[in-house]
């Protein structure tokens, strides 16, 4: 992966654009034309391609070799590209497709309506949007959706001086680092290797940069996008930011980045929402939860219904089995010996992913769901009556999961500042927590 250098005068010729991000721009030149918006240099001055010529996929990787006076993306746009009426579209598209969506956004679909009609998108936001929308459509509904929660908190928002434009551009843009990450690689998921944490763990940093690099927004629009993936407990990635040090938008985008991967889930959407922004204390703004939620409120006194392929038995093996996961992390941190911190700091390491592992048991043992189901359940007397319980149990399943490989994340970015050698016990802790299903420890 190349970083791209950081500010717009860069004081240099450009980096050569990233080769993920080429690989994507070249499938969707299979149905789309990318055009120069300006004429492009090199870094000696020469006139390579000029305004408004076309750039088929040859052109683009001739270009992308050569070392350019502007880097390319902010030279080339896409015609016919995405448009602020696009995005308005596709928002208003997926609340009619999406009961829930239309509750959370309730009256404010007008008001959020004419915030994405009028905002102005950047060539870059355009570029890749588009991008997006071709080769990936369901990257390009995350975006639309994150940028409509995103708008819609910031519009509900009295207190906070958080601008809706800001949000909504915070929303579309950021998941854009990922487009330079490696797509030949596993992506999201178990198995990961840590290499692969860590350059997954770079994405907020890498897409903060390229806006920061080609757009000309407020910097509350890059910082939020940078602390997306951070928590106000100090449990999230890159940095560890939590409290005063993430900004208000990066609280909003990091609690919205939360629900929209939780809505990804068909049924129940407000009581799996609500349970998981309440999973582990102190991790989200309480009174952004609460305006997310209050248009909710109503709809979750209803009664759950899992949907007939819910499996109860599976759901019970996949929870103890992260469950187990979890408790072979903590016994290999508990075996992490003074003998074998010989680097500078890797003690500090340690006893950051041992407080967050105790911290996530403890949020589980909070739920009570051991006990419920270790005693209550055998007094139910048919197999669809505690539905409720069962639907808990995968929300939490799920919560935990994701937070275990988000502090195994964290905890790989620590280690790539020291050096070695990293106890073998603190990898395997690692190990733990990015697996589904773990051998107990003799
Ligand atoms: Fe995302
Ligand atoms: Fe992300």
């Amino acid at each position: 992966m190349i970083l791209p250098a950081r500010g717009p005068a860069g004081g240099g010729p450009s980096p050569p654009t990233s080769e993920p991000f080429l690989a994507a721009l070249a499938i969707a030149s299979e149905s789309l034309t990318v055009r120069a918006l300006d004429d492009i240099f090199d870094a000696a001055g020469v006139l390579l391609v000029s305004r408004e010529h076309e750039l088929p996929v040859a052109v683009q990787q001739r270009l992308a070799r050569r070392h350019l006076a502007r880097p390319m993306e902010a030279c080339i746009g896409i015609d016919g590209g995405v448009t602020a009426l696009d995005i308005e579209a596709a928002a208003v598209a997926m609340c009619q497709g999406s009961a829930f969506l239309a509750l959370l956004v309730g009256a404010d679909l007008a008001r959020l309506q004419a915030l994405l009609r009028s905002m102005w998108l950047s060539p870059f936001a355009s570029l890749v949007l588009s991008v997006q929308r071709a080769v990936k459509a369901e990257t390009f509904e995350h975006a639309v959706l994150c940028a409509m929660l995103a708008g819609t908190l910031a519009l509900r928002d009295k207190r906070s001086a958080v601008s809706p434009e800001s949000a909504v551009h915070a929303g579309l843009l950021h998941d854009v680092g990922e487009m330079y990450l490696n797509p030949d690689k596993p992506g999201h998921g178990s198995g990961m290797d840590t290499d692969r944490w860590v350059e997954m763990a770079q994405h907020p940093e890498v897409g903060a940069r390229l806006i920061e690099q080609f757009t000309e927004g407020p910097s509350e629009v890059w910082r939020a996008v940078h602390e997306h993936h951070e928590r106000l407990d100090g449990s999230g990635y890159p940095r560890g930011l939590g409290g005063d040090a993430m900004s208000p938008l990066g609280r909003l985008l990091s609690l919205v980045e939360a629900v929209c991967g939780i809505l990804r889930a068909p049924d129940n959407q407000g009581r799996r929402v609500k349970l998981a922004v309440s999973f582990v204390a102190g991790e989200f703004d309480p009174h952004l939860v609460s305006i997310m939620l209050a248009p909710i409120g109503a709809s979750l006194a209803a009664k759950v219904a899992l949907p007939a392929s819910f499996d109860e038995a599976a759901a019970l093996e996949r929870a103890r089995s992260i469950r187990q996961c979890l408790d072979v992390a903590s016994h290999h941190l508990d075996h992490v010996t003074p003998a074998s911190l010989t680097v500078d700091k890797m003690d500090g390491v340690v006893a950051f992913a041992r407080r967050h592992v105790a911290r996530l048991a403890l949020s589980w043992a909070a739920t009570g769901i051991d006990t419920y189901f270790a005693f209550n359940r055998c007094l139910s007397s048919s197999p669809g009556e505690d539905e409720a319980s069962y639907l808990d149990l995968e929300v939490a399943s799920r919560e935990l999961k994701w937070r275990m490989r988000s502090l195994a994340r964290h905890v790989g970015l620590m280690l790539r500042n020291l050096p070695p050698p990293i106890p073998d016990t603190l990898m395997a802790a690692m190990a733990a927590l990015d697996r589904d299903s773990s051998p107990p420890v003799q």
